[in-house]
């Protein structure tokens, strides 16, 4: 999704907001620009289609200097991806230029006003070029005041950065349902909508909330609320590693992330256990009485989240006795589920940004619902909305093919599952201490499974010319195919469907030809003999099965083509391990058919309009 840079200070600012787009690379992008108050009398201009390194090229031998400048990213939501739709925009008179994260929902409206009644004259088709106009229609020489007074005619979500060449000693942003952030710098000041963009160059930031308006000068940031009033905003101060955003060795950020999990998921977990092994979860302040309380759980998010919340309900029902059902945010926020005082509205989210499960939060919680969230991102808009938070700590997550944070979130959602049960004491001491010890035993289980990596590159090999793949599996298998269905055909564009392993006989199954992939998820040991049978019908139709199992079950997959083997563990927590083959399967996959693994075509890592 769309990523802003902008900063002002006592140097040349040009390569830092070039350096700063980088590191917002991961969020997705089609095109990339800046804009400088170079002293002229209307601001510097300079975007490019495509990579960031497209547009360094083009600035390359210009040497552009100047002490304040916005930069962006552009994943095209109005106007396909091309060098004039590409931002920064700017005004009819070219003074004022304005990069922009998120929607106009009603740019038509005031496009069509800004026609009839300004005489305006478009260069793209985006909807941030209307909002530079409606911006300069308002500047009087006071770019603080104009860009209030054009926020307030637009519907819709967005993060602004403006700059104007009559004054080149401000930026002036502006924040609604879009992340901003400004950081306070030592040569200046900057505004970003993420913290990986300035973690180079700045520790303390300040977050800014909807509504709010903010003005930079090189030694002064001022924050302002929807009546204009000034307010106070606390530092927070980044704790997280520089260099964790770097790729360290590894090819793409992707491999390191898959390889981060051992290490993630024992952060998430011991950081929850206290001296007695009794889970404490910090930023929960459920007590027995509010979980006795709850008679309907929703878990509501999206994509790999989503994925999540599915063995989510597998444990919360199994361990708490709660009914859970599970939706996809996009879908939930526009029905009219029952929700009361007595509902527990669970959202996932790594980013903690994606638009759509913050409406569907909020939507919740104007219904009365507790709000509890598991986002990987402190201080994003879905943890500050929520009651109680549930950090995964699975540190940055910089490809935008989730790994890490989709293990974590089923570590948390585990946790959350057996804190309940043991709250509402439904749940036995054996049960509790069993599950604990096989989650406490995952790290060391993923080391040895990383291990045998190399064999699935082999695999990777036999099937990377096929167009299509089949996933199936049962139980919690189910909903791991799920994932690893998405896994594949995010990173590598193969057409890849995932299905439960007994609904494939109703339909499904017609497409099943000699040499067609089937992945088969096979590691659940009480529904063994039902997932093989369901691999003999593949078999039959000539398909080419990549079995995924327990160490145990080896003996009963001799009709798979493949099998790569997990390390034996309780059935329920099986979804930590298998995942990982997948995730591995699809990078390999996607590597040998050349794609750009860490950026692929068409996604964005943060989902910030509908
Ligand atoms: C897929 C992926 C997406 C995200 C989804 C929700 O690999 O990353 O499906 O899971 O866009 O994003 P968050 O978790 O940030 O709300």
């Amino acid at each position: 999704m769309c990523g802003i840079v902008g900063y002002i200070a006592d140097e040349n600012v040009t390569g830092v907001i070039i350096e700063g787009l980088k590191k917002l690379e991961y969020r997705g992008y089609d095109s990339a620009g800046v804009a400088l108050c170079t002293g002229a009398d209307n601001v510097l201009l300079r975007k490019k289609k495509g990579r960031i390194a497209n547009l360094e090229e083009m600035i390359r031998d210009e040497g552009l200097f100047a002490h304040t400048g916005i930069g962006h990213t552009r994943w095209a939501t109005h106007g396909e991806p091309s060098d004039r739709n590409a931002h920064p925009h700017t005004d009819m008179s070219g003074r004022i230029a304005v990069v922009h994260n998120g929607i106009i929902e009603n740019f038509a409206e005031l496009k069509k006003e800004l026609i009839e009644e300004h005489g305006s004259v478009f260069k793209s088709d985006t909807d941030t070029e209307v909002a530079a106009h409606l911006i300069g229609i308002f500047y009087e020489g006071d770019l603080e005041d104009a860009v209030y007074k054009a926020v307030q005619k637009m519907r819709g979500s967005y993060a602004f950065g403006v700059i104007c060449s009559d004054e080149p000693d401000k930026i002036v942003a502006a924040r609604k349902d879009s992340p901003l952030i400004v950081g306070l710098g030592k040569r200046g000041n900057f505004i970003a909508s993420d913290i990986p963009a300035l973690l180079k160059y700045v520790r303390q930031i300040y977050l800014i909330e909807n509504n709010e308006m903010v003005v930079l000068r090189e030694n002064d940031v001022k924050i302002f609320d929807s009546e204009r009033n000034e307010v106070h905003r606390d530092v927070f101060n980044v704790t997280g590693d520089a260099d964790a955003a770097e790729k360290e060795g590894y090819d793409h950020f992707m491999l390191k992330e898959i390889h981060e999990q051992p290490s993630g998921i024992k952060d998430t977990l011991i950081r929850r256990m206290d001296d007695n092994g009794e889970i404490t979860l910090d930023g929960i302040s459920l007590t027995k009485e509010d979980i006795e309380k709850f008679n309907r759980i929703y878990i509501v998010a999206c994509g790999t989240a989503y994925h999540a919340g599915l063995i989510g309900k597998f444990a919360i029902e199994k361990l708490a006795h709660i009914s859970v059902e599970v939706d996809v945010a996009s879908e939930f926020r526009y029905r009219d589920p029952y929700i009361d005082e007595n509902t527990l509205f669970i959202s996932i989210s790594q980013s903690g940004e994606t638009l759509d499960t913050l409406g569907a939060l909020r939507m919740a919680k104007e219904k009365g619902a507790r709000i509890l969230s598991v986002v990987n991102v402190v201080g994003s808009s879905i943890a500050r909305e929520s009651d109680d938070v549930f950090y995964t700590w699975a540190g940055p997550e910089i490809a935008v093919a989730s790994t890490k944070a989709y293990t974590t979130q089923l570590i948390c959602m585990y946790l959350i599952a057996l804190y309940m049960g043991r709250k509402k004491e439904v749940l036995s001491t054996e049960l509790y201490r069993n599950y604990l010890d096989e989650l406490l035993a995952i790290p060391k289980k993923l080391d040895t499974l990383l291990e045998g990596e190399e064999s699935l590159e082999e695999i990777a090999k036999k099937l990377y010319q096929d167009d299509n793949a089949f996933f199936i599996g049962r139980g919690v298998d189910s909903s791991v195919s799920l994932e690893g269905s998405l896994k594949l055909k995010e990173i590598s564009y193969i057409n890849s469907f995932a299905i439960a392993a007994g609904e494939l006989k109703h339909g499904t199954i017609a497409l099943i030809d000699k040499g067609t992939p089937v992945i088969a998820l096979a590691t659940q040991k009480a529904l063994l003999e039902k997932t093989i049978s369901n691999i003999q019908e593949v078999k039959a139709r000539g398909a080419y099965v990549f079995a995924i199992a327990m160490e145990s079950s080896r003996d009963m997959l001799g009709d798979a083509d493949d099998v790569f083997l997990i390390p034996d563990c309780m059935d329920d927590v099986a979804p930590v391990l298998s995942i990982v083959p997948l995730q591995l399967f699809a990078y390999y996959i996607a590597r040998l058919r050349g794609c750009d693994i860490d950026k692929p075509k068409n996604l964005a890592k943060s989902v910030t309009v509908e």
